[in-house]
């Protein structure tokens, strides 16, 4: 049989699995609670006007909605999310727009138009790990800024330090990537002086930001805070935000649309990325999607969804303060908005390592170090609490505290025990 490896481009051969797609599969056997997955509730769907607006859309378009369509998107859907962002206070027109497979393909799209191969974007640590391997994919590689301590954004001093250290070894940036709303893993949201403050340091710098944005409306407690792509309008208008959106969170992913937002040039080259990929996305969902918004339900459906997640979170969050250890360095995330919460251990668990553990308990969850370009950081996980029912949460936590705790007890009564120098 031929070496594939001796075929493969360089491109290739760099390209690494996603370590969450493989650790799903361990988490499919049907007794697992799986914390693991980003899947929303399959409760939120809205099966039945979805099958309502397909019918309609059949009836109405015929044959025409089983054609080929543009690879700009469909007309009824762009003039359907121009209403939409307007209405979120975004000044925009079609030509601002781009329909996509979702935005996974908008996140391997801008890697292949910006990044030559050793060119680097700038990335929270840690960050989305789709995002990263599409970056990987194109040999871009990611200088990781640290998020402060307050959660509220990039360590500012982290990023000035880091960009002037990698401008200095003649490193090109190219862009920088950010979750503003609901980071995922780490459900960080930042706050609206650390989004002026990233938008002057592009300015200054000349950089591209991609607001990578899916869960921004899938906020359940506070206030909504402006979109760097609504801030930047209000600052100086150049243009140098890229905003990615999903239908995925807020109506459902199996849809697999999105849409970009940004200046007409930028769209213009994300066509011809576009048309290499996929010719067009799905004439058909997009016309059940343009259908359905026009209902004018899509808001009744994502408050709905908010709803049930800030049961969901509220429940887990209960759960974690009465099963787990009580420690000062085993903490958690309390997110306002997204699917995620993000734990930080005691830092001689691995919890790459434990993962195996838990899954004999028959309990999953992702990895924290699946979500660093480079030198990972190992005592962290990343927690789901969209997809598992009431039941499952309560259960699914008391495993993950007996793990937890069985590793805690394992190091104090082990050899290095107490007396560690670095546990002082
Ligand atoms: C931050 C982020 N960006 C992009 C995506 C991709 O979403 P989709 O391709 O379903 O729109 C996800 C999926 O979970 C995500 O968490």
């Amino acid at each position: 049989m031929q070496d594939l490896s001796v075929y493969l481009s360089a491109n290739a051969r760099t390209m690494k699995k996603s370590v969450i797609r493989e650790l799903l599969k361990l988490t499919n056997q049907p007794d697992i609670i799986s914390f693991a997955g980003g899947l929303p509730a399959p409760e939120t769907f809205p099966v039945e006007e979805l099958r309502e607006a397909t019918d309609r859309v059949f009836r109405q378009y015929g044959d025409k909605i089983l054609q080929y369509g543009t690879t700009e998107g469909d007309n009824d859907l762009k003039a359907q999310l121009v209403a939409y962002e307007t209405a979120q206070g975004l000044s925009l027109g079609p030509q601002n727009l781009l329909i996509t497979s979702a935005s996974q393909q908008a996140l391997d799209m801008l890697p292949k138009l910006f990044l030559d191969p050793g060119d680097y974007v700038i990335a929270g640590r840690p960050t989305y790990v789709g995002a990263i391997q599409a970056i990987q994919s194109y040999q871009g590689r990611v200088l990781g800024i640290p998020f402060s301590s307050a959660n509220d954004g990039f360590d500012m001093v982290e990023l000035e330090k880091r960009y002037a250290r990698a401008v200095g070894q003649k490193k090109r940036i190219k862009y920088i990537y950010v979750i503003p709303d609901f980071q995922n893993p780490s459900g960080i949201c930042w706050s609206l002086e650390k989004r002026r403050a990233l938008i002057e340091f592009a300015y200054r710098e000349n950089l591209f930001i991609v607001e990578d944005a899916p869960y921004r409306e899938i906020r359940f407690l506070g206030e909504p805070i402006d979109s760097l792509y609504k801030l930047e309008q209000q600052m100086q208008n150049r243009g140098i935000v890229i905003n990615l959106k999903t239908f995925s969170k807020i109506l459902a992913p199996g849809t697999r649309i999105g849409w970009v937002i940004a200046r007409e040039d930028v769209i213009q080259k994300m066509v011809v990325a576009k048309q290499a990929m996929d010719l067009c996305t799905s004439v058909l969902t997009q016309k059940m999607i343009a259908e359905f918004m026009a209902t004018g339900k899509l808001k009744s459906i994502i408050a709905r969804t908010c709803g049930i997640y800030r049961e969901k979170r509220n429940f887990m969050l209960e759960k974690f303060e009465t099963y787990m250890p009580k420690r000062f360095d085993l903490t958690w995330t309390k997110p306002e908005g997204g699917l995620f919460l993000w734990l930080s251990l005691p830092h001689y668990i691995d919890t790459d390592k434990m993962f195996y553990k838990a899954i004999e308990k028959k309990v999953a969850y992702v990895v924290g170090s699946a979500f660093y370009f480079d030198d990972p950081e190992t005592n962290s996980m990343r927690i789901n609490f969209s997809y598992s029912s009431f039941e499952q949460i309560e259960e699914g936590v008391k495993r993950l505290a007996d793990t937890i705790r069985e590793e805690i007890e394992a190091h104090e009564s082990g050899p290095r025990g107490q007396t560690a120098p670095e546990d002082i």
